[in-house]
């Protein structure tokens, strides 16, 4: 029970990795607000935990949608201890085709909402005077340029910059800053990957994600519950000396 009593808020929770992080942070005490611009979805993930789980439809690309999020969670859950970052959208296309409505509607999701989100709990964090966690999800495809996938991987990078930043300016609050940069995980997420590849990269359905699984150092994709661990642990007092660091959570994918 390593975070009992905490109220978290977790954007993107309908499904994937963010619903995976909601059920390790109840079974670890915490009372958490689902947020997700799927509001049936995040509705019925939300039923499915049962006790502790709270659902918020919550576009996290309006600012009035976040601040209408935010205040629904505290005056639900009383406080917002956590804030997990989790809410993204993946694209790739070439540099010669992508479109400026898709690179600023990635950019608006992963990056402008993964900032405004954080002020949004930094600034209920400050006026508590309680310190807090704020988590943001950014990923390999961050720390390296891809192909067909340069929005993304430069929101991503985006995100690891903003985590330094915001790390080294919130910590004299108490709230520490830190990142999760995950690998290849398995799920609806990257079956929407396989399909934009399959249609980039003229293959078969699943052979992007055959061929990314093969050249994971451990040998296989991640799933969900292999991150929950650094969800965990970076939420909890054990990680209040760290901050403005993202970490690779990867099975060695970005290292190799
Ligand atoms: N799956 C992977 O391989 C992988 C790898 C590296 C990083 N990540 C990152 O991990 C996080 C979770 O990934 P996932 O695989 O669970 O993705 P996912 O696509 O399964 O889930 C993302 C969720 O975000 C929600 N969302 C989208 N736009 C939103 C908006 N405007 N406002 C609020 N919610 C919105 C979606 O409805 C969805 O429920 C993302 O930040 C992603 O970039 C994933």
């Amino acid at each position: 029970m390593r975070l009992e009593g905490k109220a978290a808020l977790i954007t993107g929770a309908a499904r994937g990795i963010g619903l995976e992080f909601a059920r390790a942070y109840i079974a670890e005490g915490a009372t958490v607000a689902l947020a997700d611009i799927d509001g049936e979805g995040v509705r019925r993930s939300a039923d499915a935990l049962g006790a502790g789980a709270f659902a918020i439809q919550m576009d996290v690309t309006r600012q009035a949608s976040i601040d209408a999020g935010f205040a629904e969670a505290i005056d639900t859950l009383g406080k917002v201890d956590i804030l997990i970052n989790n809410a993204a959208l993946f694209t790739a296309a070439p540099i010669a085709e992508i479109t400026r409505t898709d690179y600023d509607r990635v950019f608006a999701v992963n990056t402008a909402g993964t900032f405004f989100c954080m002020q949004a709990a930094a600034r209920h964090m400050i006026e508590r005077g309680s310190g807090g966690k704020i988590i943001n999800m950014a990923s390999q495809a961050g720390r390296r340029g891809e192909p067909l996938v340069a929005a993304y991987c430069a929101t991503k990078a985006a995100v690891i910059s903003l985590t330094q930043s915001a790390g080294l300016d919130l910590i004299r609050y108490g709230i520490n800053v830190n990142a999760i940069a995950p690998g290849v995980v398995d799920g609806e997420h990257w079956d929407g990957v396989d399909e934009q590849f399959a249609k980039l990269e003229n293959r078969p359905f699943g052979e992007k994600k055959r061929m990314v699984a093969t050249s994971v150092p451990i040998g296989r994709m991640a799933k969900a519950p292999d991150l929950t661990g650094m969800a965990i642990f970076l939420a909890s007092p054990e990680a209040d000396y760290i901050v403005a660091q993202t970490y690779g959570v990867d099975g060695g994918n970005w290292m190799a």
